[in-house]
């Protein structure tokens, strides 16, 4: 709920425990930073004291007018943030974020994961694969009264219909042509509404990625973690047709020139500095209930960390000496990974439950305050919220199995297809978001994908698995259509059974072949209910199931949003009552944090520096994944070879470093800017205490890790012999 924090100043903390100072006077010299806080940008001239005191040098407007630079260099990648960074459309963004482009181009006698890859000309860049898009964010507008004033009175079904309908209406208008892209975001849980709409571009190349022995060194047991020595960038390019259009890829097609580009500052960051972070996070739940954590650490957690595990263990055991299987699940693994790890922080971080007591006292004062002026509808909506967060639960682990089941890639091939057939039927405005024209080459990629993702065996041992834990579930969370063809009777697994249909159903499907499933894009809901092919007939045998369960689930969204709206209304008001600006949770949207370059202390007598260096590699060096390094890196830190990008206080090169700013999951790419907006490096993670920061921010631990600026040089300059991209960002 608050958003503005003192903190003291880094560089004042530092020299205190240094014993330099004392501890008084490094807290009467403070001055106040804002340290949490996720802002939309029309709220920085609000903030233009705190951004100034902290030290930002340019003018407010250059983050607050999404027409102007820096504003105009950030980009989305949907999942992922990155940044303009040449005039040719050149764009930086984490290894991670490259990462299913990386895999996408690799086989198992090509592994451009294991090698690297680096483009010596334009020619040479490498089609990122099928729904690799950048977003443009080009304007960002209030539409909270249509649609509002549409759900007025409205419960249910009828709610959730009609807000979908007013954001159709407005997305259609918004979308003048094929390159703009729009959509409706959602903040204070349905509270406000803003038409975003984004220049989308479709040719995106991969320019230059590092060997994964440098772009995820220290792999998942570092990930999350700090010290931490990774270079974690990657080199992609934007291009359009040569009439500046966009277009899927084409061999014709030009780069594209950016409105502005970052430039470089190839000095990088020294402790105490001002440090800014725009992009995209994804997701926060600041705002929600302390009831809601808990439901999240008693069960959803602990079932993500148990049954995602054992998805990695099965993908593992099935790929083993099948490396051509193991590079197609490698992306797959390493978002696994990357989550049951974030799940296990989560409960790691709550293992002290004071944050969660004196959220709820929070709440109590809330209610207090509410009593007294009077806010029966907020009050009630409270308690109505309560009851329908606990309905929502009431088949949680049947969705959670079935959820696992249904996203193996030939059923959710199959069940996409098939609801495509019947969405056609009909008029588009009418049509189900995601089935409507403008999504469909959303659909086609994902099919097209499969071919580089999806071996059948691992499918099929993915599937087997969720379906046991489905099969033992009580009789009364069984769905008919799915038991009756699986021949299952409830409560109790059934492996056998499972085993044989799912056997019959790989070996006669054709959708493991592209052009099939490419083709039933064109099919009508009759062809596809004559269809032989097994997963068709499974998908059609839910399909009446889903749909009702569609419905149900939307108007029960609709309800929990016209809760939380009237709760979220009075819990603003509180808050501007008390004087705190409020930022509304992460949703993919763009927004800029600020902050300090500082370290902090993890634990009971630990102090973290906020640099690491090349030593640092040395010393975790094995020779084997995931702490190899190109032999070429190891000789060049031995023989301290340097050149200009040697830190003489830290005595090398930085590779990674900290930072107090505020982000999650989605920021990953995001260009870290100095006082005057220049690059001085990415965000690429936040440190393991920072993990349930994501439900309550905590100042003292949440710490964003970034690589360096003057790391990814000396990898390209040194180890990769990059000169092109070099000269092409004018550093060299
Ligand atoms: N923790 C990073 C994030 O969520 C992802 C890092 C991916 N690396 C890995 N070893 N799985 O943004």
């Amino acid at each position: 709920m608050s958003a503005i924090i003192q903190s003291v100043l880094p560089k004042q903390i530092s020299l205190w425990k240094r014993g330099v100072i004392s501890l008084s006077a490094a807290l009467l010299s403070t001055a106040a930073v804002a340290v949490e806080g996720m802002w939309q940008p029309w709220q920085m001239p609000a903030l233009e004291k705190q951004v100034k005191q902290a030290g930002f040098e340019l003018p407010i407007e250059s983050i607050s007018d999404l027409n102007k630079h820096p504003m105009t260099a950030v980009v989305s990648l949907g999942f992922c943030s990155a940044s303009f960074v040449s005039p040719q459309g050149l764009i930086v963004t984490n290894h991670h974020c490259a990462y299913g482009a990386i895999q996408y181009n690799s086989t198992d006698k090509n592994n451009l994961i294991e090698k690297g890859f680096y483009a010596p000309t334009l020619k040479d860049e490498l089609p990122g694969g099928p729904g690799l898009y950048v977003y443009v964010t080009e304007d960002i507008k209030d539409v909270s009264k249509p649609l509002l004033k549409a759900a007025e009175g409205l419960h249910g079904l009828a709610r959730y219909d009609a807000l979908e309908g007013v954001q159709k209406q407005l997305i259609k208008q918004c979308e003048s042509d094929d390159a703009t892209r729009c959509r409706v975001a959602t903040f204070h849980g349905g509270l406000k509404y803003y038409l975003i709409k984004q220049r989308q571009i479709k040719d995106v190349r991969l320019v230059y990625a590092p060997a994964d022995s440098i772009g995820k060194f220290g792999g998942d047991i570092d990930n999350w973690m700090w010290p931490r020595h990774t270079g974690d960038f990657s080199f992609l390019r934007a291009y359009v047709s040569p009439e500046g259009k966009s277009v899927e890829y084409s061999p014709d097609n030009v780069p594209y020139q950016p409105k502005t580009h970052l430039s470089v500052n190839p000095r990088g960051l020294q402790e105490g500095d001002f440090a800014m972070i725009i992009g995209y996070p994804g997701r926060t739940s600041r705002h929600r209930l302390a009831e809601e954590i808990e439901n999240a650490v008693s069960w959803h957690y602990p079932m993500v960390i148990k049954h995602y595990n054992k998805a990695v263990q099965i993908i593992e055991g099935q790929t083993k000496n099948r490396p051509d299987a193991a590079v197609k699940y490698a992306s797959y693994i390493a978002s696994i990974n990357n989550y049951t790890k974030n799940s296990q922080g989560m409960l790691d971080g709550f293992r002290d439950t004071a944050p969660i007591t004196a959220k709820k006292q929070k709440e109590q004062e809330f209610r207090q305050w509410a009593q007294q002026h009077n806010k029966q509808q907020a009050l009630a909506s409270l308690d109505n919220l309560n009851q329908l967060l606990k309905e929502s639960r009431q088949h949680r682990d049947r969705d959670f199995f079935l959820g696992m089941f249904q996203r193996g890639s030939m059923l959710s091939a199959a069940n996409r297809l098939y609801r495509l057939a019947d969405e056609k039927q009909k008029p588009d405005a009418e049509r189900e978001p995601a089935y409507q024209e403008r999504n469909w080459d959303r659909i086609r990629n994902s099919l097209v994908q499969i071919d580089r993702r999806y071996d059948p065996q691992v499918d099929q041992a993915l599937a087997q698995y969720a379906l046991e834990q489905y099969a033992a579930l009580p009789k009364d969370e069984h769905v008919p259509a799915i038991d009756e063809w699986f021949g299952l009777k409830g409560d109790q697994r059934d492996p056998q059974r499972i085993a044989k249909t799912l056997k019959k159903m790989y070996a006669k499907t054709a959708l493991g072949d592209k052009q099939q499933r490419l083709a039933l894009m064109e099919a009508t809901p009759e062809q596809l209910n004559d269809s032989r092919d097994p997963f068709i007939q499974l998908a059609k045998a839910m399909y009446p199931w889903r749909m009702k369960k569609e419905k149900h689930d939307k108007a029960l969204s609709a309800d929990i949003q016209e809760a939380r709206t009237n709760y979220m209304a009075a819990l603003l008001e509180y808050a501007k009552e008390k004087g705190e600006p409020v930022y509304a949770d992460a949703n993919s949207t763009l927004r800029v944090t600020f902050g300090t370059m500082q370290g902090y202390s993890p634990k009971d007598a630990v102090w973290y520096e906020p640099f690491t260096t090349l030593r640092g590699i040395i010393e975790k060096y094995t020779g084997k994944p995931p702490f190899d390094a190109p032999k070429k890196e190891i000789e060049l830190i031995l023989k301290r070879d340097f050149g200009p990008y040697y830190d003489e206080k830290l005595g090398s090169v930085p590779v990674n470093f900290l930072s107090d700013l505020d982000i999650t999951g989605g920021n990953s790419g995001s260009p870290t800017l100095d006082a005057k907006a220049r690059l001085v490096g990415l965000a690429f993670d936040g440190n393991y205490e920072s993990i349930n920061t994501d439900w309550i921010f905590n100042p003292k631990l949440a710490r964003t890790i970034h690589v360096d600026i003057r790391y990814m040089l000396w990898i390209m300059d040194k180890v990769d012999n990059a000169e092109r991209l070099l000269k092409e960002m004018q550093v060299n």
